[in-house]
């Protein structure tokens, strides 16, 4: 079959193995030829077949520890005709790499919310992999089933401040419209928090520890967001902003546990807006995304996946160089958040037209990083070429 991108909205429903391939061997060469780092030597990933969570993993494993590492994901492979999701094609490729240069690697794919993958993950790490040192939380997802009340909920990107109204791209038509973000009911702002918030991340550390799966002094770090001016009734002041906080006070929380239990730690470390599958799907954030990689580009100092995540761990969590703020939290986001970069994307996003925002901002790269998550539009990848799906589906993951 040959595989073509097909997008709703602002979701990508194909993928492509060769191209996900290519730019996961991508990332994995930036490492190499990046600053080594003695960092973990087992760890756990929860969200690690996309974004950031993908990114964590290339970077510990090939970033000078050899990293073993266990991943876990919600994707799915080729059935029929549909040809699976980046991820699960991200992790395949991941998996080749670390196969043939001999680190170590498991993964399980299911729902990381529910008390079944839990339990399979610690009865795994006892048995046979061994206690982990660090704990990655990396989701990002539209829904949680809590398994303590059995209820599942949705999140909805809303305002909590009355509702805002932007300018945001099309990507179908390579345009820009004005959009509105509703104001959230009380059931939407408890929802997101419920999904995005940081429950889950505190049942896992917690669902770990007392199972004995935590090393002396085992450390865990949430992704988190929180945005400049520009985006603020939208992210931060919106209902994401209330989990995010969420997830932050769960990392004070854990700190305090973790210090006490095991001499542990855990954080957030607030991490750089770049395009991935969840922040594509964000009202308004990825025309900001576009003027902001285009200030950031010009500056030289533009950044993606895997360039801020090897940065966070190759010199703030096991380097000398930390960027801590008053809250405790890690924030390889202060590139994003310089004064000068702010001032720019303010500049450009004031004169932002339907006719202008191609110049005014990076569409171009945006739009190429949007296809990239599904494996499309990669340089050298033949995309006329016939994909065997049926071969590929009887890999094991
Ligand atoms: P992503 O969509 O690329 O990755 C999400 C990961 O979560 C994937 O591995 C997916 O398989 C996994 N996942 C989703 N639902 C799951 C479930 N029920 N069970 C198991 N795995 C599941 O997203 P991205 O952007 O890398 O987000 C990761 C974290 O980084 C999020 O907390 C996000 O808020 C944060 N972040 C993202 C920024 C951005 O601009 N993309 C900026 C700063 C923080």
């Amino acid at each position: 079959m040959v595989i073509e991108p097909k997008v709703k909205g602002s979701i990508l429903l194909t993928a492509h193995p060769e191209g996900c391939e290519a730019l996961v061997k991508q990332q994995i060469q930036y490492v190499k030829n990046s600053k080594k780092y003695s960092g973990s030597k087992k760890a756990l990933i929860i969200g690690s077949s996309s974004g950031y969570g993908l990114a964590t993993r290339i970077s510990l494993a090939f970033g000078g520890s050899k990293t073993e590492t266990i991943g876990v994901a919600f994707e799915s492979g080729p059935k029929g005709k549909r040809t699976g999701t980046a991820g699960w094609f991200n992790t395949l490729a991941f998996n080749e790499v670390a196969k043939n240069e001999g680190i170590n690697y498991k993964n399980f794919m299911g729902d990381a919310f529910s008390y079944e993958m839990k339990d399979e993950v610690i009865k795994y790490i006892k048995e046979e992999f061994g206690q982990v040192d660090l704990v990655i939380y990396s989701l990002a997802s539209g829904k949680r089933t809590d398994p303590v009340d059995g209820v599942t909920y949705t999140s909805a990107l809303r305002s909590t401040t009355g509702g805002v109204t932007g300018p945001t791209v099309d990507l179908d038509t390579d345009s820009i419209y004005t959009q509105t973000m509703e104001n959230a009911s009380e059931e939407e702002l408890k929802a997101t928090v419920k999904v995005m918030g940081g429950e889950d991340w505190d049942m896992w550390i917690k669902a770990l520890a007392e199972a004995g799966c935590l090393t002396e002094g085992a450390k865990t770090f949430a992704y988190s967001y929180i945005g400049p001016k520009l985006t603020s009734g939208i992210y931060k002041d919106g209902t994401i902003g209330a989990a995010k906080r969420h997830l932050e006070q769960t990392a004070t929380n854990l700190n305090a546990y973790l210090k006490e239990k095991l001499n542990g730690e855990a954080y957030t470390a607030v991490n750089k807006a770049l395009v991935t599958k969840a922040s594509a799907y964000i009202p308004i954030f990825p025309l900001y995304a576009c003027v902001l990689f285009k200030v950031m580009k010009a500056k030289g100092i533009h950044e993606g996946c895997i360039e801020q995540t090897h940065r966070l761990f190759a010199d703030m969590i096991y380097g000398n160089e930390p960027v801590i703020d008053e809250d405790g939290r890690f924030r390889p986001d202060n590139w994003e958040m310089r004064e000068d970069v702010q001032k720019e994307c303010e500049e450009f996003w004031a004169q932002l037209t339907p006719e202008n925002f191609k110049d005014l901002s990076d569409y171009e790269g945006f739009r190429k990083d949007f296809f990239q998550l599904g494996g499309f539009e990669v340089e050298g990848v033949d995309y006329s070429a016939d994909i065997d799906l049926d071969e590929l589906s009887k890999i094991d993951i």
